[in-house]
C-alpha cells in the first residue's frame, strides 16, 4: 500500500462526512486561487480531515522532492522550525528526505491542527518526533514564537497567500520573512513554498524582488545569483515562475482520483529558497522558466539566465538527447 492511500485511510476514518465530496470542496478553493475560502474551510473538521487525507502527504513529497533536488543537506540532523505549520505536511517532507531530525518548532494559530498531524506523522513513518507547538499569530510580533535557539531549516509553506494581496498583508509579509531570516544558522536555508497558480506565484516574485535588495540574505534558488529584478516579472504580465516535479501517481491513489476527476502527473508550486548573506551555499545555475514550446522537428524553451530570459532550442528526433524531457523550474548546466 502506497504511503498516499495509507494516509487517506487514516484520514477517512477521523470523520464521517463523505470524503470525497469533501476534497472536491477543498480542491475548488485551491484551483480557483481563493485563499480566504481556504482559510475557513480549514476550520471544519471534515475538511481538515479532508486536507489530511489528499493534500497533505502530496505537500509532504513535494517539499522532500523539493529538498532532494535543491540539494539542501546538513552535517548533522536539521533543526527545523516550520512557520504555518497546519498538520505538518512540511515536517513531514523533512522527515522523509533526511530521516532523523533535531528540535522541531511548529508555530500556527491552531494547535489542534497540529496535534492531529504529529499522530499521523508518527504513525506513518513509524518516528517520534521532538517537537514544541507554538499557538501564535504570526502577522503579531515574533516575540511570541521566535525559538531560542539558530535553525537550519525554517519553512513558511502555503501560508503567505493566506495573509491576503493588499499592502498591508504585503507588509506583515516581509517582516515574516525578515524575522525567519533572523532565526537562521550560518547556513540555514529558510524555504518558501507557495501554490504555482498565476496570482500566487507573482506576488512571490516581487517579493523576491525586495528579498534581492535586502543585505542580509540571499536567494539561492530558484534563481540565478545576482540578478537585481526577476526578468520574468519585467518581461510580460502574463508569465509566472513555477515548477513542476514528475510525480508517479500510485496505483491506489490515482483509482481515488479516478473518482473525484482529478489528475496528478506531476507536482506544481513556486518557491523561494533563502539563505544568510554570508553563508556557504551557492545560488541555482541557469534553469528553465516555460514548458517546452514543440514545432514538429524542434523544441524551444524559455531559460532564466544572467542576462535575463534567453531561449533555448534543440532537435526533437535526437534520442540520445534529454533535451525534450526539461520539467518547468528544472535547473540545467549547459557547460557539460
Ligand atoms: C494551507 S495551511 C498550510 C499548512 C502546511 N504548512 C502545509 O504546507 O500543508 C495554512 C496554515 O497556516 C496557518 N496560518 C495562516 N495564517 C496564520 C497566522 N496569521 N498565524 C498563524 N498561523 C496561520 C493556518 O492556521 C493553516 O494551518
Amino acid at each position: 500500500m502506497s504511503l498516499e492511500y495509507e494516509a487517506f485511510l487514516l484520514a477517512n476514518s477521523m470523520h464521517r462526512s463523505n470524503i470525497l465530496s469533501d476534497i472536491k470542496l477543498l480542491w475548488k478553493s485551491i484551483a480557483i486561487d481563493r485563499a480566504d475560502f481556504l482559510a475557513i474551510y480549514l476550520q471544519k473538521p471534515s475538511l481538515k480531515r479532508a486536507y489530511l487525507s489528499y493534500y497533505w502527504v502530496l505537500y509532504a513529497i513535494k517539499i522532500a522532492r523539493l529538498l532532494n533536488n535543491l540539494k539542501i543537506n546538513f552535517e548533522n540532523p536539521p533543526k527545523i522550525l516550520d512557520l504555518g505549520a497546519g498538520p505538518l505536511s512540511a515536517t513531514m517532507g523533512a522527515a522523509l528526505f533526511y530521516k532523523n531530525l533535531s528540535n522541531i518548532f511548529a508555530v500556527d494559530r491552531d494547535v489542534n491542527f497540529m496535534k492531529i498531524g504529529l499522530k499521523s506523522v508518527e504513525k506513518l513513518l513509524n518516528v517520534k518526533l521532538d517537537i514544541e507547538f507554538i499557538k501564535a499569530n504570526l502577522k503579531w510580533f515574533s516575540s511570541s514564537w521566535k525559538p531560542k535557539l539558530k535553525i537550519d531549516l525554517i519553512f513558511i509553506a502555503h501560508v503567505l497567500n493566506e495573509f491576503g494581496n493588499n499592502y498591508s498583508s504585503l507588509e506583515k509579509k516581509k517582516k515574516l520573512i525578515l524575522n525567519a531570516i533572523n532565526c537562521l544558522s550560518p547556513n540555514g536555508v529558510l524555504l518558501i513554498i507557495e501554490p504555482a497558480s498565476k496570482t500566487i506565484s507573482r506576488d512571490l516574485m516581487k517579493i523576491r524582488d525586495w528579498i534581492q535588495d535586502n543585505e542580509q540574505a540571499k536567494i539561492i534558488a530558484p534563481c540565478f545569483s545576482g540578478i537585481l529584478k526577476c526578468p520574468l516579472l519585467v518581461q510580460s504580465k502574463f508569465n509566472w515562475c513555477h515548477s513542476e516535479i514528475s510525480y508517479n501517481r500510485p496505483t491506489d491513489m490515482a483509482k481515488i482520483d479516478k473518482l473525484l476527476g482529478l489528475e496528478k502527473d506531476f507536482l506544481k508550486f513556486s518557491y523561494l529558497a533563502i539563505t544568510p548573506i554570508d553563508s556557504n551555499r551557492k545560488s541555482s545555475k541557469l534553469r528553465i522558466v516555460s514548458g517546452a514550446m514543440n514545432s514538429r522537428y524542434s523544441s524551444k524553451y524559455y531559460v532564466c539566465s544572467q542576462d535575463g530570459i534567453k531561449t533555448l532550442s534543440g532537435y526533437r528526433n535526437d534520442i540520445s538527447n534529454s533535451f525534450v524531457d526539461f520539467r518547468r523550474g528544472q535547473e540545467i548546466d549547459l557547460s557539460v
